[in-house]
């Protein structure tokens, strides 16, 4: 039987996607961009079986073995592969094992690059790999974990949302610069391992209740703006302080939803501390946080081991994490299993 392995990277949202019109199917409020990671990746290999019925959905362990996910994200899995096999015009089941290069669900977005990473991979299992990029990304948005249409590509990526009066189709991502225009470095301070409390998608259903929320619809056009300039003229210093109100924001419409999430821990306070006092002290590094307690800091190559050496320092850091911009999604010759 053959098989298909895509490794596909997990994504630092600059403008985060936070609020949905149809959480399901994970139609953005608001278009998102994202830094696709190198290190940080997620590798799935997917067999086609030889009858139909139920998929076998198997996540790898640290120590080299296989586990069964959760009944629920088991389903998901399920869900979206009854998606891929409905567009392919395919019926047979599939085997699939998923390995994260980090730590699972803790805010780094397993989520997107694992259904980024299960999209191409049973795409390219059914024969349809070859598919125009971004009905990829469409399909991988379907999956309910949007940001994973963003991790169909390397580099700088938008996903827009759709159209007034169009449907869902013309809501995917696309590149919009290259890795290799701009090496930009992502030191992750690891300040809380383990599975969040509030996923995503409550996050995402909440955030409407928040009176701060409508407040960052109105200034996203202007950080948008700022962003895509930033990245064309790889402008650090005008990047930064954007991504910084970017994941304030995030959290306090978050914290101010009804009922409230809350992601951040008493290391998120320290590693912001700390960043900012790396700044007065002249280097070029700027803070943003995902729907989780953990903090990437957005730098260049020059300041990232310095960075690093700091973050390192702090006891409320668990780890470091040193990544920055990679080339996007590969098909890989070694298996899972
Ligand atoms: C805060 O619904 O894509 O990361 O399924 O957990 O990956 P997961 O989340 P998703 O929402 C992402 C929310 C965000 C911001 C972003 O990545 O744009």
């Amino acid at each position: 039987m053959s098989k298909t392995t895509v490794s596909a990277p997990a994504n630092i949202a600059f403008i985060k996607y936070w609020g949905a019109s149809d959480l399901d199917r994970a139609i953005p409020m608001n278009p998102s961009i994202s830094m696709s990671l190198e290190h940080c990746v997620s590798k799935c290999t997917v067999e086609v079986l030889s009858h139909e019925g139920e998929d076998e959905v198997w996540l790898a362990e640290p120590d080299g073995g296989f586990g069964t996910p959760s009944p629920a994200f088991a389903q998901r899995v399920r869900d979206h592969l009854g998606r891929i096999r409905r567009w392919a015009g395919r019926e047979e089941a599939v085997r699939v094992a998923t390995r994260n290069s980090f730590p699972t669900a803790g805010g780094l977005a397993s989520s997107a690059s694992g259904f980024a990473a299960l999209t191409l991979a049973a795409a390219g299992a059914y024969g349809k790999g070859g598919a125009p990029p971004h009905e990829l990304s469409l399909l991988a948005r379907r999956s309910g974990s949007g940001s994973a249409a963003r991790s169909v590509f390397g580099g700088y990526v938008e996903w827009p949302r759709p159209k007034a009066g169009s449907g869902e189709e013309d809501s995917y991502a696309a590149p919009i610069a290259k890795a290799e225009h701009w090496d930009l470095h992502d030191v992750i301070a690891v300040v809380e391992i383990g599975p969040k409390t509030v996923s995503s998608l409550e996050g995402h259903r909440r955030a409407p209740t928040s009176p701060y929320y409508t407040k960052r619809q109105e200034l996203l056009p202007g950080r948008l703006d700022i962003v895509r300039r930033a990245i064309k003229e790889r402008d650090l210093a005008a990047l930064g302080p954007v991504l910084e109100e970017e994941a304030v924001d995030l959290h306090l419409i978050a914290m101010s939803s009804h009922p409230p999430v809350w992601y951040w821990s008493p290391g998120t306070i320290a590693v912001l501390r700390a960043v900012r006092e790396l700044r007065q002290e002249g280097l070029a590094a700027w803070t943003t946080m995902d729907a989780g307690a953990n903090v990437h800091v957005i730098c260049d190559a020059e300041s990232a081991d310095d960075v690093a050496d700091r973050l390192e320092s702090l006891p409320a850091v668990g780890f470091v994490i040193q990544d920055g911009v990679g080339g996007g999604p590969e098909t890989e010759t070694t298996h899972l299993f």
